[in-house]
Order: C-alpha cells, then sequence, then structure tokens
C-alpha cells in the first residue's frame, strides 16, 4: 500500500465575485471535488492553465484558506478540522514558496534574520545554534555566508528565491509546496533553482507539491503528475504516463503543444 502523506477527498472551494457597477453576481469553482494523493517522499507536479485553481489548491492544502467542504488528511491528521491554533502548531511541517518571493520577504530584515527567525520561533533554539544553523542553510542553497548580512534589496532574483527555499527548509518541512517558483525568474537562472531543488530532496526527506504550467519542467522535475482544469483534477498518473497517452482534452493540447515548442 503506498504511504500518501496528503490524502485529499471530495475538496471544494468557491468564490463568489460581484462586480462592482452591475453587482452581478459570479461564482467561481476553484476546487470541485477534488480527490489527490500525494505519495510520501515524492516530487508531485500540478499542472494546468491559469485561473485553473492549483495556486487555490496549494493554499487549502495549507490552511491558508478554508474549503466548503471535503477532507484533506496530512500525515494522517484531517486537517480540515484543526482550529487556528492547533494548525499554527503543525505549520512548519508545511512550508511554501511562491512565484515572486520578493514580497514575501520583509524588506528590513537582514537575510539572516529571514532564515533564523523562524528556526528560533519554531524550535526555540539560542542565538547560537540559530546562527549555526543558518550558515549552514546558507551553505545548502549554494550562497555565500557573507549574504547573512545583506537586505533583500541587494539580492538578485535567483538569489532571493534561495533564501526563500533556505528559509522553508529551515523548519524540516514535511511538505514543500513551490508554486511556480520559476516563472519570475530570467530563463538563465531558472535551471540552476530546479537544479537545486533536485539537489535538496536527494539529500534530505520531504515531499514536494510542484505546481507550475511549463511541460518540459514538470517532465525534468516530477515523479507524477495532475492535471487540473476549470477546478478539477482531470487526470493523474506517471509523468510518462501522462505524455504518452493523455486522455483529456486539455492535456492533450499541452502535450502536442509541447512537440511543437520542441
Ligand atoms: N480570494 C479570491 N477571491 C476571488 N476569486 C479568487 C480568489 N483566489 C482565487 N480566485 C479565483 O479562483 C480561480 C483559480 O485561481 P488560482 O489562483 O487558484 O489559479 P491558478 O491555477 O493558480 O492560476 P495561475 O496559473 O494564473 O497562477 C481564478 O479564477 C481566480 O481568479
Ligand atoms: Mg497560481
Amino acid at each position: 500500500m503506498t504511504d500518501n502523506i496528503v490524502k485529499i477527498r471530495g475538496l471544494n472551494k468557491t468564490f463568489i465575485r460581484k462586480t462592482l457597477i452591475t453587482r452581478h453576481v459570479e461564482y467561481i469553482y476553484a476546487a470541485r471535488n477534488v480527490n489527490l494523493d500525494i505519495p510520501r517522499d515524492s516530487f508531485y507536479g500540478l499542472v494546468g492553465e491559469t485561473g485553473s485553481g492549483k495556486t487555490t489548491l496549494g493554499k487549502l492544502i495549507l490552511r491558508l484558506i478554508e474549503p466548503d467542504s471535503g477532507s484533506i488528511i496530512f500525515d494522517g491528521i484531517d486537517v480540515t478540522r484543526l482550529s487556528q491554533r492547533e494548525i499554527r502548531r503543525i505549520r512548519p511541517m508545511f512550508q511554501v514558496i511562491f512565484q515572486n518571493p520578493q514580497s514575501a520577504l520583509n524588506p528590513k530584515q537582514r537575510v539572516k534574520q529571514l532564515i533564523g527567525n523562524p528556526i528560533r520561533f519554531q524550535k526555540k533554539l539560542d542565538s547560537k545554534s540559530v546562527e549555526k544553523e543558518v550558515f549552514r542553510l546558507l551553505d545548502e542553497v549554494q550562497l555565500s555566508a557573507e549574504m547573512a548580512e545583506y537586505f533583500p534589496h541587494q539580492l538578485s532574483g535567483g538569489q532571493i528565491q534561495r533564501v526563500e527555499i533556505a528559509r522553508a527548509l529551515g523548519l524540516k518541512p514535511k511538505l514543500l509546496v513551490a508554486d511556480e517558483p520559476v516563472t519570475s525568474l530570467d530563463a538563465s537562472i531558472r535551471g540552476h533553482i530546479l537544479n537545486l531543488l533536485l539537489q535538496l530532496k536527494k539529500n534530505r526527506e520531504f515531499t514536494v507539491l510542484f505546481i507550475g504550467h511549463d511541460l518540459h519542467i514538470m517532465e525534468k522535475m516530477c515523479d507524477i503528475l495532475s492535471v487540473m482544469y476549470k477546478g478539477e483534477i482531470v487526470e493523474s498518473g506517471s509523468v510518462k504516463q501522462i505524455f504518452n497517452a493523455p486522455t483529456h482534452k486539455y492535456t492533450k493540447k499541452l502535450v502536442s503543444m509541447r512537440y511543437i515548442s520542441d
């Protein structure tokens, strides 16, 4: 039997949008009866066109937003039933890196604080141990030790994303949600960040939910893929399976476009 770190059943999330002038109400079905099993220690890809609900699903798993119905079992715990207080307690277990890390980082903090503060807070370590851990993490994400003193505005986009990764991994998460982590980066450094993620994944035990829409990247990174379309998971399977025998019309289109751009 496969050991799944995340098990989602019947998950629904609808957003209601009111247009300002006409007051017309629009329902957006961002998650529709989503069922998903993410095997422990896998590199799991979630692909789909813009607005298909990928980020929403990531946020639901992290309990950053509340579902309308359904269950999310994370490492044996139904997180949909936990209070906000209980969620805060288990939050270090799931971490996220976003598309625009710049906006996620406090511009007034130095790198050593950005990486060190969450560790200090969650792990209750003394300053010396935190500092040691910060330098170890900087080394792990291939940033030089002197960058500990830098502020975010002194770093390039790629370096900022490395800081974000170090910050997330410092808490030793069981699940890392990487929501389009290289989309906003210059094409020339995307490969470096992706390789770093693969390298880290080899050296540590954690599961990655990798959100994206570039099939080339998905193929390089992921073991398993799910395809989202208008809030629904329309197919799931090994990367090979999806590429060789796509069944849904959107996946077929994606795969055929991939051959054109080859
Ligand atoms: N807080 C919100 N309020 C209202 N609508 C929302 C909210 N968050 C997301 N949506 C809508 O839900 C749908 C799914 O959004 P989501 O961000 O999950 O898509 P996505 O697949 O991540 O898209 P992209 O590839 O562009 O990042 C979209 O139509 C979006 O506009
Ligand atoms: Mg998104």
